[in-house]
């Protein structure tokens, strides 16, 4: 029996695409907007199975709508949302949707939504996903390389984060994770003091920690070549010796880095604004690195590549 909620998913961005394409594969209605988007995004829309529909309709059939866009859009879209979808009838036993955003934002960013919600009909819940297939991931050098070639997006078609997601509410936060059902991967963030903000605290921690040592690792290897490459092979080599487990990481986070970086420059911002004044100012060091790494010079990637190139032999 295919299900009867009806999820919007906007936008139709790689990331919006791939979780569209988990629920449609499972049967679930996926409807997107895609008013002055480009052909490349209809087409991906397409090939999710997503359907176009306007705001308007969208806020009048929809039971979910998950926000999933590039971190400086979050506030734009739950704005529009709300103006466009206000004059849209519903039946009255028919409660409006409920608003996820989904976006790696920081929790303060996220009270300034939730707080545009609260006057509606539609409720809101926080979400964040953690992207646990950077740690997985066990390209070499070279594929970063053929990658480059061939793609300005996330690499992976199987894009299926854990949403962690957090609110007021644990009757809503329940029938959330009650998407699990279509192959979303969803957990609730309950427990002491958990609400609003808290499922932005907890992404913004993980990927502090993931991408910020990915980072770090990036930063010391191409400073110690820039001194000399003896200097980035004595490098490997002490790794190699005396933290094998780092080693590894960065064979295992960096290849796949490169082509995510773009993405990565204004999260480390919010990052920064989660964190606050003082330590925060690391993160925005670590978002000047991947704007280094989203410009591709080829000798920055190069030096990369071939250091985890290195280390793979090393680790055979
Ligand atoms: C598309 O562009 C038109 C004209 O610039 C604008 O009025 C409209 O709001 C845009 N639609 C969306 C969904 O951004
Ligand atoms: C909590 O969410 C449930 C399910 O959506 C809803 O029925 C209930 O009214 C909500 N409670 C509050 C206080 O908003």
């Amino acid at each position: 029996m295919s299900p009867s909620i009806r999820v919007a998913v906007i936008a139709a961005g790689a990331m919006g695409s791939g979780v569209a394409r988990v629920l449609t594969r499972n049967g679930v209605k996926v409807l997107t907007n895609l008013d002055n988007r480009s052909e490349a995004t209809k087409k991906r829309a397409r090939e999710a199975g997503m359907q176009d529909a306007s705001f308007k309709e969208i806020g009048s059939t929809c039971d979910w709508v998950l926000s999933i866009l590039p971190p400086s859009d979050a506030f734009a879209l739950a704005e529009k949302f709300l103006q466009e979808s206000a004059g849209s009838t519903r039946l009255a036993a028919t409660p409006a949707p409920v608003f996820v955003d989904c976006n790696a934002v920081n929790p303060a960013t996220v009270h300034r939504i939730a707080d545009l919600f609260e006057k509606s009909a539609s409720k809101f819940i926080d979400a964040g996903s953690m992207e646990l297939s950077e740690v997985h991931s066990s390209l070499s050098g070279q594929t970063l390389y053929q990658f480059l070639a061939r793609t300005s997006g996330p690499p992976s078609d199987d894009y299926n984060p854990t949403f962690y997601a957090s609110a007021g509410n644990d009757s809503l936060l329940d029938s959330f994770v009650g998407l699990s059902k279509y192959g979303l991967k969803v957990s609730a963030l309950k427990g002491e003091g958990a609400g609003i903000g808290d499922a932005s605290a907890l992404k913004m921690s993980y990927a502090g920690i993931t991408k910020g040592t990915t980072a770090l690792f990036s930063t010391m290897i191409l400073a110690a070549h820039q001194s000399s490459p003896a200097t980035a092979d004595a490098l490997l080599n002490e790794l190699h010796a005396s933290q094998p487990f780092l080693l590894k990481r960065i064979t295992s986070a960096v290849p796949p880095m490169v082509p995510k970086a773009y993405r990565w420059v204004g999260e480390m911002e919010e990052i920064a604004g989660f964190v606050g004044e003082g330590e925060g100012e690391i993160y925005h060091g670590i978002s000047k690195l991947y704007s280094r790494i989203e410009k591709g010079d080829a000798q920055d990637l190069a030096v990369l590549a071939n250091f985890v190139d290195e280390a793979k032999k090393k680790q055979q």
